[in-house]
Formats: structure tokens, C-alpha cells, sequence
């Protein structure tokens, strides 16, 4: 085609697009105007008059076997049977003696009634609890209707005793464990929980509410059912059971963080480890550095105010969750970070969205603080600052110190003319790292912060590792897989192991990749078995005494709050169970008994019912028919 030719076709087909857009434009201001939020509610909206059940539930074997209902038949619905039936339906499984009764009683939430014993600030956060466990029996009734039907009994007293009433705060020391007996006295039922703490008895309420569920057979109509009794005695296995979340990749609104928080204490996980930021985004505003989220956010409504920070951390902690906040550094640091110049501290960051990016770091964009530049640490002291005062947490810091490339750096330190001042760059990581740790003491008013943690890098591994960390405080997260030696030397070498191993733990991986170069993806997707599977003390025979729990990861670069939930769940509950109850594994067969999967299809209903939005586990013939499917 002659040039003449190709730019009239453009020009004709140019002005076709634009009619049809003006056509369009019309179209849509004239017509009525399309609903661009999609509401679930329209999609699910229960039936006035559904057709009567067609299936009935008998107890065989202490499995739960579906049947087609006959006429005169008893009904009995899912949810009762495998209430009543074997297994116990609890998730986590308790560690203590657990003794369930066979017999169900049905109640209304109008009955439920509350009594606390305890002295000290603990009163106020049990009724937090009570609220939060009210909520969450409420969160089960189907038919409001359900109400005005007759029940087997008028009262249920639901009674905490906390033993400690002055602490509020959790710490690795805090006792979680908590005793709970559910009896009947008539026409009464008291469900009496006894701990320690407040923390323990939290966890107690969150049992007693999955001895409480819907049946929807109950007078016709559905209607609330708890055991008839129950004793239950249970602690954790590790005291630091953790979620990581990173909203720097996407940005998470704090709407669906409190949906994670939610998840996380049905579960009783206890530390929400918010990774904040990272090279590509800064969203939180820290009160004494807002330059960091004024440049460094996606847009303003994508950031974190302080008092958004302060509200999320104290709807965990009455959840018996505490936030750790992570600003990772020194490397994973690059947008938010390049006002230096202009304020006259000069160049905090190196790096800075260089390219070709695979040179200087793991993934686009890359970003690394400048370590010859003194102001550097007076802005991380003012960071450290503000995260203690945003989280009220100092037993615990992250330092991050994930990923440094050192290439970065040597380049920076030719451009100034200091790179011969050392023959080897990992004394200038060690020395950024002491630097950080004394200005962290400084911000923590002189104190020294007695559990440090750290992402496994080479600078914890041998040989710098005894040189620059000390092992009293320092903690590291081995993220590496599970074959490699960094976690049984860090064990070999004295040092406390948070365990996050990659191949295990890693809730991000298996989505693909995305972007065209380099290794972009950490394929294979980790399935719940998977997850549930993985007790490392068990397969490499480490010293657990010196494991203080494990924690999941979820990486953001593939998704944002649309997926959250589904990426989260079932998966961090089945993980839940590892690091709460740490059952032994078969390491011949790698098995998970049928009893795994019926107890963790409930609880994933449970969590469902509370707003969640978990990913299916199977297909729902096999939750009709326990057992089945195995
Ligand atoms: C429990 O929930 C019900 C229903 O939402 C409500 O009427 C009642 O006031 C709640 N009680 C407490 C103690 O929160
Ligand atoms: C609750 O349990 C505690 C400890 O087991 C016991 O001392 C107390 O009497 C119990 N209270 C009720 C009302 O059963
Ligand atoms: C690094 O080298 C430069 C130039 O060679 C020198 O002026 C400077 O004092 C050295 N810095 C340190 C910390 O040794």
C-alpha cells in the first residue's frame, strides 16, 4: 500500500472510532446508568420458599453418611452429624484433653448472657471479646425468624475468669493457654473459661464458638445448636504464630486488612507481620517522616494514616494480635526515598529505579539506601520512632534487611571514590546494620529492643553472621527452602529461627509470572497439604527450643485486595494448625488423615460465615460425604 493510501484508511478509520465513541457516549448518558459495583447480596439472595430438604445425615462408623430422605425418616442435618459424630470438628485441634458431648441443645443468641471475673484493665478487653464473640455466633443465624421458636433451654451463661487481669499486652511469655467446660444445669448451660490471661481466654471463647452451629433442619426453620457439654484444655505449641502481608506491591485497604485480622484469630494466630513497604510503593504516613508516603505512596487515598495504623493495631490486640511493622531496609527501598537532595540531606537512596534492573536487584524497581550518607540514619531513627509509638510494640522489631545487592552499592561507591575503603562490601552491610540497631536502641529511649528479627541474607550466614549479630536478641526468618543449610547452621550456630520457608510458606508463589525477564516466578502453587505438611524440626531433627514459631508469607506483586481473601484462606488456617498444635507428620507416607480435611471444610465455612471469602477446598459432594473423597 502507497503511503497516501494507508494514512486515508487511518483517516477514515479514525473517524469511524470516533462516532462510534460519541454514539457510545450517548448511548450511556441517556440510558439508565450501569451498576459498576458488584453486589454479592443480589447474587445469593436466600429463597421464601425453597423445596424441602432432600437429604438426611446418619452417624455409621463415626463418619457422617448422606442418604436421600424418606417420609417418617428422622432428619438430621450435615452440621449436627458431624457435630455429634467422631470427629470433633475443632480448628485447631486443642493440644490438651478434649472430651466432647454426644448431645446438642438448641438455643437462641437472645439467651446468651455474659459474666467476667477478672480484675485489672483485662475487664475491658473481655467485653471487647464478648462482643466479638456475640458477633460471631450471631454471624451463623440464617433465618432471623429463627428466634421465636421454642429452644431446650433458657439460659446460656458464658463466664471468663482471667487469673492475670494486668496483662493486656501479648509477649512471647504470655501464658495463651485456657481450660473450657461447657455444662448443663437444667435449663441452663454454662460455658466457664479459666486462664492465665486475657489472651488465653480469648482463645477459649473463639473454641466455644465452634462447639456452636446452624442447623438448618432446627424446627423447620433452622436454629442455633451447642454442645451439651465439653471440656477442653489447650495451649499453643509456639508462642509466635505469624501472617506477613505486604502492601507495597498493592496497596491494601485497611478494610481488608481487618478481614485478615479477623481470619487470623479464628485461627488463633497471633502475629500480623505487615510488611509496609518496598521499593516500588511507601504507604504509610509516618508522623516524623511524612516526606517517605507523600512521595513514595501510589496516590493519596493508597496510604495509611497514623490514626488508620493506631485503630488497625488495637482491633488486633483485643483479636490477641500483635501488629509487627516492617519498613524493610536497607535494600527494598527506593520510591518513597528520593527527597533528599532537595531538603538538603543528599542522596538517601542509590539505585533508584536503575536499569537494567537485574544488575542492581531482585525485581523492578530497585532502590537501596545510601550507607556513606550519615543523614541516612537520623531518617531511620525518626522511622524506628514512629513504629514503636504506631504499634506499641518494642519485645519485638523487624529490621528487614532482606535482599542487598551489593553490586548496587559497589557502583554507587566508585561514583565517590570510596569503594577501594573496602576489600570486601559485606563489612558495609555489617556496618548499615550496627548503625541501625544503635539507632533503634536510641529510638526505643536507650532501651535495647530484646528480639530483633532479620530476613535470612548472606549476612547472617556464615562466615559475617557471629561477626555482626548477637544472639542474644537477634532472631532470623529463614525464608530460603527447606533443603538448604541456612536453617540448621543458624540452629548450629545458637541463634533463634522464625521459620518461613519458601517452599512451604510461601502463599504468593504459583500465579506465573509477571514480567518477561528474569525468574519471575516461584512456582509451584503450595497447596494447603502442602502448607500443613511442613514441620521442619521434625524432617531436618532441629533443636525446636530454639524455634519460636513460623510464620506464612504473601507477596503482593499478583494481587490486590480482590484476592486477598482467597489467597489467605483455607491455606493460613491449615498453617494455623502446624504452628498451634505442630501434629507429627508420617514422614513415609506424608498422609493427612480424613479427619484433617472434614475438621478444616468446617472451619472454612466458619470463616466464611464471618465475611470471609475463602477458596473452596474441594468440590461440595465431598463435605456432603466425609470420607469419600480421600
Ligand atoms: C449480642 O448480639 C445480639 C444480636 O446482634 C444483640 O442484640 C446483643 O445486644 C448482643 N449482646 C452483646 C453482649 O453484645
Ligand atoms: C469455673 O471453673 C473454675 C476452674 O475450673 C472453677 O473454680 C469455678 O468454680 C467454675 N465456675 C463455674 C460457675 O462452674
Ligand atoms: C574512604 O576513602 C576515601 C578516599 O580514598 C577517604 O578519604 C575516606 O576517609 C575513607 N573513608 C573511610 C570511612 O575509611
Amino acid at each position: 500500500m502507497k503511503q497516501v493510501e494507508l494514512r486515508k484508511v487511518l483517516m477514515v478509520a479514525t473517524f469511524f472510532c470516533l462516532c462510534l465513541f460519541v454514539y457510545l457516549y450517548w448511548k450511556q448518558s441517556s440510558g439508565p446508568v450501569q451498576a459498576l459495583v458488584f453486589s454479592y447480596n443480589h447474587i445469593y439472595t436466600p429463597r421464601r420458599n425453597p423445596l424441602p430438604p432432600q437429604w438426611t445425615w446418619l452417624c455409621v462408623n463415626q463418619r457422617c453418611e448422606r442418604r436421600q430422605l424418606q417420609q417418617h425418616t428422622p432428619v438430621t442435618s450435615l452440621a449436627t452429624c458431624s457435630m455429634l459424630c467422631g470427629s470433633t470438628q475443632l480448628w485447631p485441634q486443642p493440644t490438651g484433653p478434649v472430651s466432647l458431648g454426644s448431645k446438642a441443645l438448641l438455643f437462641n443468641h437472645n439467651q446468651l448472657q455474659y459474666d467476667s471475673v477478672a480484675s485489672g484493665p483485662a475487664q475491658d478487653l473481655i467485653q471487647d471479646a464478648f462482643a466479638i464473640f456475640n458477633n460471631s455466633v450471631y454471624s451463623l443465624v440464617q433465618n432471623s425468624e429463627y428466634a421465636n421458636e421454642k429452644t431446650d433451654i433458657r439460659k446460656f451463661l458464658v463466664k471468663v475468669s482471667v487469673a492475670n487481669g494486668d496483662i493486656v499486652k501479648l509477649k512471647f511469655s504470655t501464658d495463651e493457654s485456657y481450660k473450657l467446660v461447657l455444662k448443663a444445669h437444667g435449663a441452663e448451660i454454662v460455658a466457664n473459661i479459666t486462664a492465665k490471661t486475657y489472651f488465653g481466654a480469648r482463645h477459649g471463647l473463639e473454641t466455644l464458638s465452634q462447639l456452636i452451629w446452624w442447623d438448618e433442619y432446627a424446627n423447620n426453620i433452622g436454629g442455633l445448636k451447642v454442645l451439651k457439654g465439653a471440656t477442653v484444655q489447650d495451649g499453643p505449641a509456639f508462642p509466635y504464630r505469624g501472617l506477613m502481608v505486604d502492601t507495597a506491591r498493592n496497596f491494601m485497604p485497611v478494610e481488608s486488612l481487618k478481614r485478615v485480622l479477623v481470619g487470623m484469630s479464628a485461627n488463633k494466630l497471633n502475629v500480623f507481620h505487615w510488611h509496609v513497604t518496598d521499593s516500588q510503593s511507601f504507604p504509610m504516613v509516618l508522623p516524623n517522616v511524612p516526606q517517605l508516603a507523600k512521595t513514595g505512596s501510589y496516590s493519596p487515598e493508597e496510604t495509611y494514616s497514623p490514626e488508620e495504623v493506631k485503630a488497625l493495631v488495637e482491633f488486633a490486640r483485643v483479636r490477641g494480635i500483635r501488629v509487627l511493622l516492617e519498613v524493610d531496609t536497607p535494600g527494598h527501598a527506593g520510591n518513597g526515598w528520593t527527597w533528599g537532595p532537595e531538603e538538603g540531606l543528599g542522596e538517601l537512596a542509590v539505585c533508584v529505579n536503575e536499569r537494567p534492573w537485574s544488575l542492581y536487584c531482585g525485581e523492578p524497581p530497585c532502590g537501596q539506601l545510601n550507607p556513606e550518607n550519615p543523614k541516612v540514619y537520623d531518617v531511620l531513627e525518626k522511622i524506628y520512632r514512629d513504629l514503636i509509638e504506631l504499634s506499641g510494640e518494642n519485645e519485638i522489631f523487624h529490621l528487614g534487611g532482606d535482599e542487598v545487592n551489593l553490586e548496587c552499592w559497589a557502583q554507587h561507591l566508585q561514583k565517590t571514590n570510596t569503594l577501594s575503603n573496602y576489600t570486601d562490601l559485606h563489612e558495609l552491610w555489617g556496618e548499615f546494620t550496627v548503625k541501625a540497631l544503635g539507632r533503634l536502641q536510641h529510638a526505643n529511649g536507650g532501651e535495647k529492643v530484646p528480639n530483633v528479627i532479620v530476613w535470612s541474607n548472606k549476612l547472617n550466614k556464615r562466615p559475617y553472621i557471629t561477626k555482626f549479630f548477637d544472639k542474644e536478641s537477634i532472631i532470623v526468618q529463614s525464608w530460603g527452602a527447606s533443603q538448604w543449610t541456612d536453617t540448621p547452621d543458624l540452629i548450629a550456630d545458637g541463634y533463634r529461627v522464625l521459620v518461613s520457608h519458601v517452599d512451604a510458606w510461601y502463599l504468593d508463589c504459583g500465579f506465573g509470572r509477571w514480567r518477561e525477564t528474569g525468574e519471575a516466578a516461584c512456582d509451584p502453587y503450595r497447596p494447603w497439604q502442602t502448607v500443613y505438611n511442613h514441620r521442619p524440626w521434625q524432617q531436618m531433627h532441629l533443636a525446636k527450643k530454639q524455634i519460636i514459631g513460623g510464620e506464612v508469607c504473601l507477596w503482593t506483586e499478583q494481587l490486590d485486595e480482590t484476592s486477598l481473601d482467597q489467597r489467605l484462606w483455607p491455606r493460613t488456617a491449615a498453617f494455623a494448625e502446624r504452628v498451634w498444635t505442630d501434629p507429627p507428620l508420617d514422614l513415609s507416607t506424608y498422609s493427612i488423615q480424613e479427619d484433617v480435611y472434614t475438621r478444616l471444610s468446617t472451619q472454612r465455612e466458619r470463616l466464611a460465615a464471618r465475611g470471609l471469602k475463602p477458596e473452596s477446598l474441594w468440590p461440595k459432594w465431598c463435605a456432603q460425604n466425609p470420607g469419600m473423597c480421600l
